[in-house]
């Protein structure tokens, strides 16, 4: 690979770093936001907290999980760490993928759906939030070595079998 792209991994780390904070922090964020969207707290300010999550939502953390996951997976290639713990960061990141969608789906729910719709309680959905950005963490940093985990043969080895569809040679 050529050197400057070398050289621009430290930034892109940077870059990652900053955004999947941000993204991050959001997922906790939101739930806790969510849980405000009471009609008792008066019209200003539910009008206000409704502003604020459904701007968080699409301007700062569905923005910053996007850039996150592209500044990753342009790392994955300018690394190379085509190794076991990142695939199984991968799997946890799904889930954080699918924790984004579901606080998407909440909000939609009980902000922007007619008729009263109770917010959900905010501490289970953080704790169970909190188990993946742990995993997550404990992988990157630690980098073990998982592959001594047992894996079935199809998923090890060559199968030798044809693709469904043409691949371009070069
Ligand atoms: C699709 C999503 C993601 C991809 C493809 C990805 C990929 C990567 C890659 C390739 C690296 C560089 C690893 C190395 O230099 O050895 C990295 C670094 C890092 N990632 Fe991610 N990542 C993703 C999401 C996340 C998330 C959601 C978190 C945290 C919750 C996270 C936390 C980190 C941290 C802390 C580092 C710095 C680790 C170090 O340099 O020692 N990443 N990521």
């Amino acid at each position: 690979m050529t050197l400057w792209l070398y050289g621009l991994i430290p930034h892109l780390k940077a870059f990652h770093i900053v955004t999947l904070a941000v993204w991050c922090a959001g997922l906790f964020a939101l739930p806790l936001m969510l849980a405000r969207h009471e009609p008792a707290i008066g019209p200003a300010d539910y009008s206000r907290i409704r502003r604020a999550s459904h701007y968080s939502y699409t301007f700062v953390v569905t923005p910053a999980a996007v850039l996150a996951i592209a500044s990753g997976t342009a790392l994955v290639f300018l690394r190379e760490v085509f190794v076991p713990w990142m695939f199984a960061k991968l799997v946890f990141v799904a889930f954080l993928v699918i924790f984004h969608a579901w606080l998407g789906h909440v909000l939609v729910t009980v902000a922007e759906t007619e008729g009263r719709h109770t917010p959900p309680e905010p501490t289970a959905p953080m704790l169970i939030l909190l188990a993946p950005v742990v995993v997550i963490l404990a992988l990157v940093l630690g980098k073990p070595d998982l592959g001594q985990i047992p894996m079935p043969d199809w998923l090890s080895q060559p199968q030798g079998r044809q693709l469904p569809f043409d691949v371009p040679r070069r």
